[in-house]
């Protein structure tokens, strides 16, 4: 049977938080284990909305932390789903912070995270195809297969060398 085909849009989802003393460090920005909680759980209602099952993590990708999100700032995280395999789906999300007495917005952070689709006893099941529409979408698209092949390799659950889309970039082999 043909599978299902759905666009980005389908699985896009908006998340807005604000930053309070109980998400700070000690110097009053907000601590990294908590926007890791907040994209988690962005990108695994994006990773429902595109497979309509239950999804569990399966692997997050580096996460840079280069820029502080101080409190009292508002943390919004968008996320989409930008490519499904068999049972595995990669979600894209992005983080901006905004001071809003100063209307001052900036990029934060970005992100790739894994999600699979299970059953009720945990076992994977075959999620719908993405179809990506705008010009970013489709760049994304395209370096997922890339994205995988890293993530399966580094998760030793891939043998380098039959990692194709990896070699073609490093020019290996
Ligand atoms: C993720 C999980 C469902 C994979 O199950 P599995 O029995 O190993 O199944 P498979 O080997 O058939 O892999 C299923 C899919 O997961 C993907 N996958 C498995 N490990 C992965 C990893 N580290 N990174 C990315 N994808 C991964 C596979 O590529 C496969 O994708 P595909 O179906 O699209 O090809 C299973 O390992 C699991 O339940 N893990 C715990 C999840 C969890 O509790 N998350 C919260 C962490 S606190």
């Amino acid at each position: 049977m043909a599978k299902k085909i759905k666009t980005c849009k389908d699985s896009f989802v908006t998340m807005t938080e604000m930053v309070l003393p109980n998400d700070t460090n000690t110097l009053n920005n907000l601590m990294g284990g908590r926007l890791m909680h907040w994209m988690d759980i962005v990108s695994a209602i994006a990773a429902q909305r595109h497979s309509n099952r239950i999804v569990v993590t399966a692997s997050v990708d580096n996460i840079s932390f280069s820029k502080a999100i101080q409190l009292g700032n508002v943390v919004t995280l968008n996320a989409f789903v930008t490519r499904a395999f068999s049972s595995s789906m990669e979600v894209y999300i992005e983080v901006t912070a905004e001071d809003i007495p100063s209307s001052k917005k900036i990029e934060t952070n970005s992100a790739f995270f894994t999600f699979v689709a299970v059953d009720q006893t945990g076992r994977p099941i075959d999620v719908p195809e993405v179809k990506p529409e705008t010009e970013f979408e489709k760049e994304l698209y395209a370096g997922a297969l890339r994205r995988r092949q890293l993530r399966l390799v580094l998760g030793k659950r891939m043998k380098p060398e039959d990692a194709t889309e990896l070699k073609e970039i490093f020019k290996i082999g």
